[in-house]
């Protein structure tokens, strides 16, 4: 099973960045450690501050892949780009957030990508991702 995980504007910065929020682990520390776990899967990961390169990535994987998990950070609220790139391809996404966008500002509340991803997982921090793999591998 192929699987990407796809994370978009300001994540690289994570376990620096707002950590009251988001933590204080790194995603290549996070990652390492799912590598680990779930052997049994090609796992992948990518990340960009850039929404087109955010793009060409879904297409790139989109007809191969059997899953993304995509946290596209605040082009969640922005992209419509994205939004016709995720309904574009044939692989399922799942979008997840590390927060509880819901109890955040309310700019954070819409998403254009909830409407055309299979699933939405938020809330539960770093292991919001490792949900959604599970999600994959189970089903
Ligand atoms: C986020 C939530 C977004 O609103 C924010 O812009 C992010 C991170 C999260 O994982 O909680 O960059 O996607």
């Amino acid at each position: 099973m192929k699987l990407l995980i796809l994370n978009g504007p300001n994540l690289n910065l994570l376990g620096k960045r707002e950590p009251e929020i988001y933590g204080t682990q790194t995603f290549e520390q996070y990652f390492e450690n799912l590598k680990e776990k779930y052997k049994q899967v090609d796992l992948s990961y990518y990340q960009s501050n850039s929404e087109g390169a955010l793009i060409d990535k879904i297409h790139e994987v989109g007809f191969s892949y059997d899953g993304i998990v995509m946290n596209a950070g605040a082009y969640t609220h922005t992209s419509v780009a994205i939004a016709d790139a995720i309904s574009g391809i044939n692989t399922p996404v799942i979008e997840v957030h590390i927060s509880n966008v819901h109890k955040r500002e309310s700019f954070r509340h819409h998403s254009f990508l909830s409407p055309v991803c299979k699933g939405v997982i938020l809330g539960f921090g770093l292991q919001s991702y490792e949900l959604a793999l599970q999600s994959f591998i189970s089903a």
